[in-house]
């Protein structure tokens, strides 16, 4: 035993004063005192030859060791990168900086944007909710009950059944869940992300955006949601597009309709984008379903209102000259960097 303090006496006195002036010499110290072969680990090994009266002692003594070899290794590493930093200038500070790579944004996000800025001068807050919806808010709260065939047109992507869970299909469970504050008069617009089982195409994908829109006040007209609408398409599109309204049908408004706007390509001539209809259909409308109005708690025989649902992919693609909705979820950059801020 007094063998081995007297070993590790020494050692600790020829550590104090071994210098290492290159990193040559650092290297064999580590390798001398700290390696796997190194004096800290031989000695440590010698604890078995240590009788048990004595081992507390050996290992506070060796602990001390170890922790000295350690802290001088690392003064003198520190000696060396310092000495290093006078030996010349490695870096020159008067070099410009590597340029940060700054992004985009995305194109749905600008045309959403855009849109809803729109609204936003016509007086309509944003609203928003979850995108894990139960099937309360997003079917039966908006008069589709459980066997309503228009489910069908909506497929639906369900997570969980009893207690239902599922994505939602549109932003309309945003204005039940507005609706049920019940705060009027109302005027939101509910822009975000849904999703349909749909097969995924150049036209079609499993999700998609939305920017729905919801007015519920006293002595609401149809005229009113045409006017809304026709300023939307004139501020969006410009002024000599066109608009028509078809009838349609949704179970949550009544009357319903679909509006369509002049081909923004031929300018209403007929072309293959749509479908030489000469028109593009943009957005479904409709006057509130009272039965919609009683569910959120709202007397719809005091209280009326507009809703409205458009897509935000179609627009964009036709906006930009995109053919393919996949190319705007695929992330790839050179896609994306081409869009700049400017909307
Ligand atoms: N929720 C409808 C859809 O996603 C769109 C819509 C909203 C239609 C409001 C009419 C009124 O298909």
């Amino acid at each position: 035993m007094e063998e081995i303090l007297a070993q590790i006496a020494r050692h600790s006195e020829e550590m104090r004063t071994l210098e290492t002036p290159d990193a040559e010499s650092l290297e064999a110290f580590r390798i001398r005192f700290l390696g796997p072969k190194g004096l800290v680990k031989a000695l440590m090994g010698e604890m078995k030859n240590v009788s048990a009266d004595r081992r507390k002692e050996f290992g506070l003594a060796m602990n001390a060791f170890k922790t000295q070899a350690e802290q001088r290794y690392e003064t003198l590493r520190e000696a060396l990168s310092v000495g290093a930093d006078t030996s010349g200038p490695a870096i020159d500070n008067t070099l410009p900086g590597d340029p940060l790579p700054t992004g985009s944004r995305h194109p749905i996000t600008l045309m959403r944007n855009r849109i809803v800025s729109i609204f936003r001068r016509l007086g309509f807050a944003v609203a928003e909710g979850p995108e894990i919806e139960d099937d309360w808010h997003n079917f039966t709260a908006l008069n589709l009950d459980e066997d309503h065939p228009a489910r069908d047109m909506q497929d639906t992507f369900y997570l969980s059944k009893g207690p239902d869970r599922l994505l939602r299909t549109h932003t309309s469970n945003v204005q039940i869940r507005e609706m049920q504050k019940g705060s009027l008069p109302i005027r939101i617009v509910c822009p975000g992300r849904v999703y349909r089982n749909e097969t995924v195409s150049a036209r079609s994908h499993c999700f998609f955006h939305q920017v729905e829109g919801l007015y519920i006040d006293e002595g609401v007209s149809f005229a009113d949601l045409k006017q809304t609408l026709y300023f939307f398409v004139k501020e969006m599109f410009g002024e000599d597009v066109k608009i028509r309204f078809r009838p349609s049908f949704f179970p949550f408004t009544e009357p319903s309709a679909e509006m369509d706007i002049s081909c923004l390509l031929c300018h209403g001539d007929g072309c293959a984008v749509c479908k030489r209809t000469g028109w593009l259909e943009i957005l479904g409308c409709g006057m509130v379903h009272p039965n919609v109005l009683t569910n959120c708690g709202i007397d719809p025989d005091k209280y009326n209102g507009f809703a409205f649902g458009m897509g935000i992919e179609r627009p964009a693609m036709l906006k930009y000259g995109i053919t393919d909705i996949r190319l705007f979820s695929e992330n790839d950059v050179r896609f994306l960097q081409q869009f700049t801020a400017a909307l």
